[in-house]
């Protein structure tokens, strides 16, 4: 009940701190012209932007009824989506079981076991420790619909399930459009299930058709751009899979911003060292592709280019070699 109005205050639960994410501007990294403006997506209880479709994912089966009280869930993740997870499932009791390739980093893992989830940690079958390749991401998945077949638990499936970029359609365009003003010129993003780029890139073009959205791709995986590919590895953990994903919609995309692994790092760096901020390799990714941009002479000289940092560098910290 209300006291002194501190009920206000006071957040009902960790499923309150998803979303509704500062947005910052990178005015030491960019002085201008234009401007970069990020979302901390970094500053939510999952440390990560999957935390916004692991609510509206989860909400939606419980609507339905696909998804029972109590009953558990299995998703396959390269780490942020299981974190997203846990955090929900903790909160509304559903035991949850996540698999995962070795190669995605060990600290996700870690994460997901302290809010109270199983993570199955899947052997690379063509990657390394920190590259994982589509061919590692379908051995995680086989096993966990094999996991699935066995428990009959309810399978999230992220990159088939509409709610996932139904999520960013509902929050992050709406929080972009609110926060800037209306005033966005670009939209920038890296694409994983493509869930963010597809429900922000649908939301902001319905406001104003004359916004540009762009795709992070990393050099040499290309497959948006519609190039061959000719480097499966690389840093971009969480995107960046070789395949065009179900969810992806070319008709927001203007197009796509190539950007190597050692632009992605020297951002990172610059992001930590001028911004004060801690974030991990696609955020580097989507903040080096808004500098090119702003660069490029293809936006007018104020431009203003949303961008989002999607994670935080904590999870990628070096940890010791048996671990890896
Ligand atoms: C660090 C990171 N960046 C970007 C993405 C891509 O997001 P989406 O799956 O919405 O395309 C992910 C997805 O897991 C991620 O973990």
């Amino acid at each position: 009940m209300a006291q002194n109005g501190v009920e206000n205050e006071i957040k009902a639960s960790a499923l309150e701190l998803i979303g509704n994410t500062p947005i910052v501007a990178l005015d030491r990294l960019w002085p201008g012209p234009g401007r970069i403006l990020a979302k901390c997506e970094f500053m939510n209880p999952g440390a990560s932007i999957k935390c916004r479709s692991s609510l509206h994912m989860i909400e939606k089966a419980r609507e339905n009824g696909d998804l029972k009280p109590g009953a558990p869930v299995l998703e396959v993740t390269s780490g942020n989506q299981g974190c997203g997870l846990a955090v929900v499932c903790a909160v509304l009791g559903h035991p949850l079981t996540l698999t995962m390739s070795k190669g995605n980093s060990v600290q996700r893992a870690i994460h997901m076991e302290a809010l109270g989830a199983k993570c199955v940690r899947v052997p690379q079958v063509e990657g390394s420790y920190g590259n994982v390749t589509l061919a590692d991401v379908k051995a995680a998945e086989a096993e966990g619909l094999r996991l699935v077949e066995q428990t009959g638990a309810y399978y999230v499936n992220q990159f088939n399930n509409t709610m996932n970029s139904d999520s960013h359609y509902c929050t992050t365009g709406p929080e972009i459009w609110r926060q800037t003003g209306q005033h966005v010129d670009a939209f920038i993003a890296t694409v994983g299930t493509a869930g963010t780029f597809a429900g922000t890139s649908k939301y902001l073009k319905e406001k104003n058709s004359n916004i540009k959205c762009f795709v992070v791709e990393p050099a040499g995986s290309e497959p948006i751009k519609g190039c061959p590919i000719t480097k499966p590895l690389h840093v971009l953990q969480g995107s960046g899979y070789g395949c065009v994903p179900y969810l992806f919609n070319f008709e927001n995309m203007y197009e796509t911003i190539s950007i190597t692994d050692d632009e992605t790092k020297h951002f990172m760096k610059l992001i930590g060292e001028k911004e004060g901020l801690y974030v991990g390799y696609t955020s580097g990714a989507n903040v080096a592709a808004a500098v090119k941009l702003l660069e490029s002479g293809k936006l007018p000289k104020d431009a203003w280019v949303v961008t989002l940092l999607n994670d935080s560098g904590l999870k990628y910290t070096p940890v010791p070699a048996e671990l890896t």
